[in-house]
């Protein structure tokens, strides 16, 4: 694998962000940037970087994941996250957990056991056996003061050349019990490959998953540039009428991000540049 230098970006979701509400989110997404470009710049690895920035995400009440969690029809919350190792190929995820305050850790514990997903009880009965914190109460769904909200995720590139990606969410507000989105679906609403790169989406979880959105965009990241890959989600999206946004890297660490949603909060920085943290607008792209 070549080696060479660390890159990262992160997602506070694809959405409509109201103007009072952009600061805050941009600076959430600045937050989580550093603490995972510092575990790179150390010389940690893309997995490590990517579960910390998404535990800060999922901290932050100001996003749809952990505390800042949505409510479904029936007033409760459910997550879901998945995370992904690019050298190993390894997937660990959970699905509808109302209990743990940090989904993505228990995504993470699962990379080293065979199934790829748990659900539910048992995906709180297997955190829980692994001393990942619970909240016995359950997470209360959030209250937004106005606005969409939808889905964190991260992607990093260390320097020994290896990726990873994450993608955390509460899911979509005043959904059916039981409903599952893209977010811990491999090929869906992520995938990590070394030597090919990484991905992680926001939006409209359905048509993400009847698109298999991060497998089309990995499959153009073997061929094109960052800021192309990242732009062959519009079509699919059109098809259907949705919205998304995506955030990648390409195998060397190029970052690519683009969304059609009316905005997309992101953050992203490289060795050897400044970081940004933007609320992007429609039809923008970054590379
Ligand atoms: N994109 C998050 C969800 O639809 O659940």
């Amino acid at each position: 694998m070549a080696e060479g230098r660390w890159s990262i970006a992160v997602h506070g979701g694809a959405c409509r962000i109201p103007a009072a509400l952009q600061a805050p989110r941009r600076e959430g997404c600045a937050a989580a940037l550093q603490a995972g470009k510092m575990i790179l710049e150390r010389g940690g690895s893309a997995l490590e970087a990517v579960k910390t920035a998404i535990c800060l995400l999922e901290d932050d009440p100001l996003f749809n994941a952990g505390r800042g969690s949505v409510a479904n029809a029936d007033g409760e919350v459910e997550m879901d996250a998945g995370i992904m190792d690019g050298a190993t190929l390894a997937v660990g995820a959970v699905a509808c957990v109302r209990f743990l305050y940090n989904p993505v850790e228990a995504a993470h514990a699962m990379l080293r056991e065979p199934p790829i997903l748990l659900v539910g009880a048992g995906a709180e009965a297997f955190a829980t056996a692994r001393g990942i914190a619970e909240c016995k109460e359950g997470i209360r769904p959030a209250t937004h003061d106005g606005g969409d909200h939808d889905t964190v995720g991260c992607v990093a590139r260390d320097r020994e050349g290896h990726v990873a990606a994450a993608t955390s969410t509460g899911g979509l507000a005043g959904t059916l019990a039981g409903r599952v989105g893209d977010a811990p679906l491999p090929g869906c609403g992520f995938y990590a490959e070394d030597g090919i790169g990484a991905v992680s989406l926001s939006g409209d979880g359905e048509a993400i998953a009847r698109t298999l959105l991060a497998a089309r965009v990995m499959r153009a990241l073997e061929t094109k540039g960052a800021g192309a890959a990242a732009a062959t989600i519009f079509d699919p999206l059109a098809r259907l009428g949705a919205e998304a946004g995506v955030i990648l890297l390409d195998r060397d660490g190029a970052i690519g991000i683009a969304h059609n949603s009316p905005h997309f909060a992101a953050a992203y920085a490289r060795e050897g540049m400044d970081p940004v943290s933007a609320i992007v607008w429609k039809d923008h792209h970054a590379q």
